[in-house]
């Protein structure tokens, strides 16, 4: 059965990490009722939670997509680029191993979940502020024995990779073409973001299901008129944190190999 992992949020969000957002105050308690919102539209999207254990000492540890990379092979467990965020894998690798087996990003590699962009069997490893040549190196060394191509690709005016494209279908992405050159993807085509919704590439698709925020109504627009039955929530509060869907939740797809 597909399996979204999450974890509780911390009370510390507020002081999570901030790379090109300003701080403003999060409301605590909304940010816990939006992502409870959040993980009822992954279980209506056909997975199942399983929660990780708490960490109220770590102010971005809902942010697991950053923690750990799943392939239908293996898992690949990361060293987050920011220190603060280095003790949220432990966990995660407990809870991945009953899934997966292991691999493991090893210093002076760092690497976070939300650079990494699979499309088919390459690999896309965004070169941010939080991931490094030898991230791209040791992923290399993990998957190319298992038929992956592993390509590092320059991420200047956002956090992540996957800040700048989502994954609509095998040949359909949204890219932010400011932040990203659709050049990096020949053959893909690669629909530009609206360009009033910078962070509109903040999608995630399965099956029939396409799931946005209230904060993209274009987005959310183009996704319906495209067919998805499209589910929008309001993230005001994580978005606050620098985050989009995708970080917080591991997926775990039912295609083990
Ligand atoms: N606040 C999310 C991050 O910076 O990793």
């Amino acid at each position: 059965m597909p399996v979204a992992i999450t974890r509780p949020i911390s009370p510390k969000l507020a002081e999570c990490e901030l790379t090109y957002l300003d701080r403003k105050p999060i409301e605590i308690h909304l940010a816990k009722e939006q992502h409870r919102v959040y993980e009822n539209a992954l279980e209506k999207m056909g997975y199942t939670i399983r929660l990780l254990p708490k960490k109220p000492d770590l102010p971005d540890g809902v942010f697991v997509e950053d923690t750990a990379v799943v392939f239908p092979e293996r898992a690949i467990i990361t060293r987050p680029g920011a220190e603060s965020r280095r003790p949220e894998t432990e966990s995660m690798a407990k809870v991945l191993q009953d899934y997966r087996d292991l691999s493991f990003i090893k210093a002076p590699a760092t690497l976070d979940g939300g650079d990494v962009f699979v499309l088919g069997k390459h690999i896309f490893i965004g070169l941010s502020k939080r991931s490094n040549g030898e991230a791209v190196r040791q992923v290399d060394e993990i998957m190319r024995p298992l038929g992956y191509r592993v390509s590092g690709i320059p991420v200047r005016h956002c956090l992540h990779l996957k800040t700048a494209v989502a994954r609509i279908e095998d040949d359909l992405m949204l890219i932010n073409p400011k932040w990203l050159s659709p050049a990096h993807f020949p053959g893909i085509h690669c629909e530009p973001v609206h360009p009033d919704e910078p962070y509109g590439t903040n999608v995630m698709r399965r099956d029939k299901f396409a799931l946005t925020t209230t904060a993209f109504p274009y987005t959310a627009e183009w996704l319906a008129r495209r067919g998805y039955d499209l589910i929008v929530i309001d993230q005001s509060e994580l978005a606050k944190a620098e985050a989009g869907l995708t970080c917080s939740s591991v997926i775990v797809e039912d295609n083990q190999i």
